[in-house]
Order: C-alpha cells, then sequence, then structure tokens
C-alpha cells in the first residue's frame, strides 16, 4: 500500500506499540487509536476479563472486528495488541489497509517490561511458552511489515522521531 495515511504499530506484548504509537501520531499530524482499549471501551470489560468470560478465540474476533473499523478512520496510527499476528484475515487487513510498522525489540527486554501484568492473560504461560510464542510471531511481524524498526537503546521519544522522519522521507519518493 502507497499511501501512509493509516499505519499500523505491531510487535510483541511490552514492545512498545501504545507509546511509540501516541509520540509518532501525534508527530505526524494524525490521530491515535489503541485497539486493545477500543475493544475495552466497546464491551465494557477488561482484557483479562473478556478472556476468562469468552475465552481468546473470542476475544479474537473482537479485536478483527476493532481492526476493520479502524480501516474506515482517516489519517491514523493504530496500536495493535501482539497478537494481531495469529489471524490470516487480520494479515490481509493490514496488508491492504495500513503501513505496518513491527517494533523489534527483543524477548528478553519485552519479558522485563510486562512481567506480571495481570490484564495480560497470555502471561499466565510460563517463560519458555512465551519465548516459543515470540519466536513464531517474529516470523509473522517481518513478513507483514512494511518498516522494521530496531528500537535498541533508542528512548521511546527517539523511535517515534526516527520512525516518523523514515515516513516521511518515504512519502517524497
Ligand atoms: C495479546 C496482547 C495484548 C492484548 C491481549 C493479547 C497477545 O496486547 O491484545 O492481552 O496475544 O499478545 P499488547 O500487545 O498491547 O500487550
Amino acid at each position: 500500500m502507497e499511501s501512509k495515511e493509516r499505519i499500523a504499530i505491531i510487535g510483541f506484548m511490552g514492545s512498545g506499540k501504545s507509546t511509540i504509537g501516541k509520540l509518532l501520531a501525534k508527530r505526524l499530524g494524525k490521530s491515535f487509536l489503541d485497539l486493545d482499549e477500543e475493544i475495552q471501551k466497546e464491551t465494557g470489560m477488561s482484557i483479562r476479563q473478556i478472556f476468562e468470560k469468552f475465552g481468546e478465540d473470542h476475544f479474537r474476533k473482537l479485536e478483527t472486528i476493532a481492526l476493520k473499523k479502524a480501516t474506515n478512520v482517516g489519517q491514523v496510527v493504530v496500536s495493535c495488541g501482539g497478537g494481531i499476528v495469529e489471524k490470516s484475515e487480520n494479515l490481509r487487513i493490514l496488508n491492504e489497509n495500513f503501513f505496518v510498522v513491527f517494533l523489534d525489540v527483543p524477548f528478553e527486554e519485552c519479558y522485563r517490561r510486562i512481567y506480571g501484568d495481570r490484564n495480560r492473560p497470555k502471561l499466565d504461560a510460563n517463560v519458555e511458552q512465551l519465548k516459543l510464542l515470540f519466536n513464531k510471531r517474529k516470523n509473522l511481524y517481518q513478513k507483514v511489515a512494511n518498516l522494521t524498526y530496531n528500537v535498541g537503546k533508542d528512548s521511546e521519544q527517539s523511535a517515534a522521531e526516527n520512525i516518523a522522519r523514515v515516513i516521511l522521507e518515504l512519502d517524497q519518493l
């Protein structure tokens, strides 16, 4: 997709999608949407409550609905949940409607940031299982991404600035 009207931020839990996404939106003068927040607003339930009451499959359906809805919004940066790449339908939607930015952060750093977060039901798995999930998803993130940004030691602010610069440069081409 040529236009950068809609930007999706993807990456594992704890990669900084919401924080960097918000800063990026500000930088580019776009609005910001967080799919998990949209789902929580829509249902009046927390992510954990949705998982516990209706199961992960149901959550994934709500996630796809929220992603589809976001394709109707113009000039927006959308932060996606880490599991967005689990469904091929989502990969198609991302591919057709968004310029996709993957925040590449090592597993150990993501895990350090999210450890103990009760509203992330996927963290109920043990660390080995999470590492497997991370590795499986990393391939998918890379495949669907138009831009992979290696966050390294960058602050969230400079990551957002660098990504904005690349996007603006690409737009000049
Ligand atoms: C999930 C990631 C979460 C949220 C849900 C499931 C996942 O979003 O969508 O808990 O499967 O990785 P964040 O990536 O924003 O934590």
